[in-house]
């Protein structure tokens, strides 16, 4: 399990490009997805992606690189110093090109592989119908405005979700996948001394937990400290991530 959080680990923000590729995701058809998508022209593919995964934008539009004549997503604000698990996504595609060259979408990938992770870490297994385009095209300015940052507050945040077709529930089950993972001292620097300051102190164990936060992140200096966003079990796919949320112990 260990080799396998660390599998997931090094992958975990490449899960968030369900969230970071909605724009462009939304504009294919579901109804076009279907678990038969490679039956015929790469069998395989479920096994050679699960193979990979043990081991070591849902259009696939984050994984581009800038070129010549395209800037890509992966200098937007909230991904620079935070996506990662690129080489990995590379190594499975490269299998999927001498297995079945040219059919297998790096969307799709990263749905099956999204879907694998989950499953290392202990969490439920799913169905994942395929048969996505992959974009040829990215937006860095979409993808800065789209993506929440975390100083924005709840009523922005449903509203980014719920442009993209997402309602307040669905936003929630799917922060839930805070359950695995870190954030940057950069970017929960302000809400540990602002209003965490103020919320925690009516409870002791939430101040406890404000003190940790804060030799980890002090007010200056320290950006790339991190700390675990689910502080009881940060490698397990688990429902802790919420139940610190309630006990204010969540970040
Ligand atoms: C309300 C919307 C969301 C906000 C404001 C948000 C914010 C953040 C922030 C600030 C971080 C820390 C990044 C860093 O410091 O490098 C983070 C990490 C992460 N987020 Fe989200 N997030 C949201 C929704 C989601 C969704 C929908 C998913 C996936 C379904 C997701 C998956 C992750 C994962 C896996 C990490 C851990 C990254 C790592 O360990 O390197 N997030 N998120």
């Amino acid at each position: 399990m260990a080799a396998a959080a660390l599998c997931f680990r090094g992958f975990a923000l490449s899960v968030s490009c369900f969230l970071l590729a909605v724009p462009l995701l939304m504009a294919q058809d579901p109804s076009n997805l279907s678990l038969e998508h490679y039956a015929k022209t790469c069998p395989n593919v479920e096994h050679v992606v699960r193979t990979e995964m043990e081991c070591a934008g849902c259009d696939g539009s984050v994984l581009l690189d800038d070129t010549a004549t395209l800037i890509g997503e992966k200098q937007a604000e909230q991904n620079v110093n935070s996506l990662k698990g690129f080489e990995l996504v590379d190594k499975i595609k490269e299998k999927l090109e001498a297995e079945c060259p040219g059919t297998v979408s790096c969307a799709d990938l990263l749905a099956i592989a999204a879907r694998d992770a989950t499953v290392l870490v202990g969490g439920p297994y799913w169905d994942v119908p395929v048969g996505r385009l992959d974009s040829k095209e990215a937006s860095l300015d979409l993808a800065n405005k789209d993506i929440p940052t975390p100083q924005q507050g709840l009523i922005t945040l449903i509203s980014k979700f719920w442009e993209k077709g997402l309602d307040a529930t669905d936003m929630v089950a799917l922060v839930g996948s805070h359950t695995i993972g870190f954030a940057r001292c950069a970017n929960f620097r302000e809400r540990i001394y602002g209003d965490f300051e103020m919320t925690s102190k009516s409870n002791p164990a939430s101040a406890t937990y404000l003190s940790k936060l804060k030799e980890i992140c002090p007010l200056d200096g320290g950006d790339d400290n991190i700390s675990a966003m689910d502080s009881y079990t940060s490698s397990t796919f688990d429902n802790a991530y919420f139940e610190t949320l309630i006990k204010g112990e969540g970040l």
